[in-house]
């Protein structure tokens, strides 16, 4: 709880005309594929060396972009965090991998390569703090261990057995 407290306090200002304002936080996090499957596996990896952008657009006009932020600020569990400032109800916003400068994970696919994220305080939404789905980039080469992990794990057998 205080750890919550801690967190809206720092997202919130109190205006010169005496109303509380608060930024938004969109926090998510990025992966490597290391088995190139399209989704988090026990061996997938955090991402290091990547950027992220959020981005918004206006519903009626998508090539009016209201808001473009970047971070490279990736922790050593894949974890980002970007403060926006305003309300952006009525917009389309979204996260999106840049880049990865991760030679062996660097690859970007359609699908897992954006989120999209709904930045407005009036969403009904009690916290200041909002999660994008999480991001991934894929390996080139999958891991070895890839076949037995999907087996084990997600109960997933080659294609061969029909
Ligand atoms: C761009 O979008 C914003 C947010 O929806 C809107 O307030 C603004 O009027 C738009 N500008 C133009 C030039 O369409």
């Amino acid at each position: 709880m205080a750890k919550l407290v801690a967190l809206i306090a720092s997202l919130c200002f109190l205006s010169f005309l005496g109303a509380v304002y608060c930024k938004i936080e969109v926090r998510g996090e990025v992966y490597c594929d290391t088995c190139r499957v399209l989704f988090p596996t026990t061996v997938s990896t955090p991402a290091k060396n990547a950027e992220v952008l959020l981005e918004c657009r206006d519903r009626e006009n998508e090539n009016n972009r209201t808001l473009s932020q970047s971070t490279t600020d990736i922790d050593g569990n894949g974890r980002y965090a970007i403060e926006v400032d305003g309300d952006h109800e009525d917009e389309i916003c979204e996260v999106r991998l840049v880049q990865s400068l991760d030679t062996e994970c660097n690859q970007i696919i359609p699908g897992l390569d954006r989120a999209r994220v709904l930045i407005s305080d009036n969403s009904g939404i009690a916290s200041n703090v909002r999660y994008a789905n999480p991001l991934g980039f894929i390996k080139a080469v999958p891991l070895p261990e890839c076949a037995e992990v999907l087996i084990k794990t997600y109960g997933l057998l080659p294609t061969a057995h029909i």
